[in-house]
């Protein structure tokens, strides 16, 4: 595991060099992406970098991490919505290669794994991390082998996520999320995370033992995983 520690402004700066490196390298790479206030930078930079012509996405084909059960991709609060709206529709990336899973038809969960792996295996899965360790939305004891299903949101990620929907009672309880083994199977992965909030969980991800019951942990037994902190979240370690 490899530590990227800076500002905010800088770890969004350095994770989006890793893409115009991937791309430059690799036109049609598969790239994993994630929602959530984190990769915002990031997004962000990706469209500033596209637009200024340092990377393209136009041979990229892209599988997100998870999606709200029972949300249309229309919903404002849906993930694919967010995916649209903060990076798919500032970049020259064809929206017909880009997947997140399908909040309406559950039963198309079982399916996303193999979509993974006919595209070629996802080359960089970008993560970021919940107060109680999760990744994607697989919560604590999540099983280490599962791989794309439906899960039950815990209380206090429906609380944490509850700040972007007008009530907690709009939040939805469920959700489809990659597995542990999903996330797993990607040949390389970036963890981002900041805030004095993430500090705690950050250690004991990182620097703790591996078990589900703190799903990050995981990560600590993958052959290449960058992990992109700014100072705050770094300051327990
Ligand atoms: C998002 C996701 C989640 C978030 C995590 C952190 O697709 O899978 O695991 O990465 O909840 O969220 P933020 O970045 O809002 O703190």
């Amino acid at each position: 595991m490899k530590f990227i520690i800076d500002t905010e402004e800088n770890i969004a700066k350095k994770a989006a060099q890793r893409y115009v490196e991937i791309l430059n390298r690799k036109p049609d790479t598969v790239l994993g992406f994630a929602t959530g206030s984190t990769p915002l930078g990031l997004y962000a930079e990706l469209q500033r970098l596209n637009a200024a012509g340092a990377l393209s996405f136009k041979d990229v084909t892209t599988f997100n991490l998870d999606e709200y059960a029972g949300l249309d991709g229309s919903h404002d609060q849906s993930y694919r919505y967010f995916m649209d709206h903060n990076l798919f529709m500032g970049v020259d990336i064809d929206r017909s290669r880009t997947h997140v899973p399908s909040g309406l038809d559950i039963a198309a969960a079982a399916d996303y794994d193999r979509q993974i792996k006919e595209a070629g295996g996802i080359e960089l899965q970008l993560l970021g991390i919940g107060n109680n360790g999760h990744i994607g939305f697989n919560e604590p004891g999540t099983p280490i082998d599962s791989i794309t299903h439906l899960v039950d949101l815990t209380e206090m990620t429906r609380k944490a996520n509850a700040r972007f929907f007008a009530s907690l009672d709009e939040v939805p309880t469920q959700a489809v999320t990659m597995g542990i083994k999903t996330v797993m199977n990607a040949r390389s992965i970036m963890l981002m995370a900041l805030g004095k909030g993430k500090a705690d969980i950050v250690k004991k991800s990182f620097t703790g033992p591996v078990t589900p019951e703190v799903p990050a942990s995981i990560l600590q037994l993958h052959p290449f995983v960058e992990i992109y902190l700014d100072y705050e979240a770094a300051s327990m370690l």
